[in-house]
């Protein structure tokens, strides 16, 4: 082999090894490597998770598992980059959010991420439908109201856009929470409970929602749920208990075990 050759096929190498650093880019939504978190409280150290390893593929739909305590609302808030671990690395939609600082965070959130709190979180300030315009209005988006009047229609809150939160109920501000992660037209949709105080028939609706959006723009949904019907329609499920992953059975309802990674 001359050395054009020999330059050839290191040309060729690199651009192989490019290709495939660009694939995993696109292909991985979310990538969790030892995750922990400790926090202190009166009674001394609390340890909420510890070493989790997980991966999230784009486009997929994934169920997080568990008892009440178990560490799943601290889980989905880290990913999510809205809080920080106290150890572990994360990658968000290409960004390696554990390297960056709280204005940098806000950045990839403000571009990537859509969350339903489980507490709504809701502007007491603002009205439903101005609620749900915040995020297409703080990235400076034509239509804001529009899109936002078509997103409370489809939750069936067309009657109540002028509202302020403290005039709906419980369920009602869920579904504002959901209309407004919906407008800020997230490559990734984090929700913690997102059915969890809602009737079955409302809960059937917004389930539905969720899934359209997945299947119509390709949103990554990572969810929380103790709905076994929501648990069921994602793609898989990923169970923790006192704060770790561990494996699951195939079950009866249909989803498969997770992915669970060893270290
Ligand atoms: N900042 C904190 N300080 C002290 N303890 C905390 C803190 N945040 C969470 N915890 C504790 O960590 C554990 C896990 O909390 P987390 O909210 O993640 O649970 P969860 O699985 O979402 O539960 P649920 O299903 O009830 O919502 C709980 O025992 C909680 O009391
Ligand atoms: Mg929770």
């Amino acid at each position: 082999m001359d050395s054009a050759d020999t330059a050839k096929l290191k040309k060729r190498k690199i651009n192989a090894a490019i290709y495939f650093m660009n694939m995993h880019a696109v292909e991985t939504m979310v990538k969790a490597e030892d995750l922990g978190k400790t926090v202190e409280t009166s009674a001394g150290q609390l340890t909420i998770l510890k070493g989790i390893n997980l991966e999230i593929k784009k486009s997929e739909s994934v169920a997080i598992v568990g008892e009440s305590g178990s560490g799943k609302s601290t889980l989905l808030g880290l990913l999510a980059g809205l809080d920080t671990p106290s150890r572990g690395v994360i990658f968000l939609d290409g960004n390696e959010i554990t390297a960056l600082d709280e204005e940098e965070r806000a950045r990839v959130r403000g571009e990537s991420v859509g969350f339903v709190f489980q507490s709504f979180q809701l502007l007491a300030s603002l009205t439903a439908v101005e609620n749900v315009m915040l995020p297409a209005e703080l990235k400076g988006e034509t239509g804001a109201g529009k899109q936002a009047h078509a997103l409370l229609k489809r939750v069936g809150l067309e009657n109540r856009a002028h509202h302020y939160p403290r005039q709906l109920s419980g369920g009602e501000q869920q579904r504002v929470a959901i209309a407004r992660a919906f407008a800020s037209s997230a490559r990734i949709l984090f929700a913690d409970e997102p059915t969890g105080n809602l009737d079955t028939k409302t809960g059937g609706v917004i389930i539905e929602l969720l899934f359209e959006l997945n299947k119509e723009f390709g949103t990554t949904l990572v969810l929380v749920t103790h709905d076994t019907n929501l648990a069921t329609r994602c793609d898989r499920a990923i169970h923790i208990d006192s704060g770790m992953l561990i494996a699951a059975e195939n079950t009866d309802s249909g989803y498969s075990a997770p992915a669970v990674e060893g270290n």
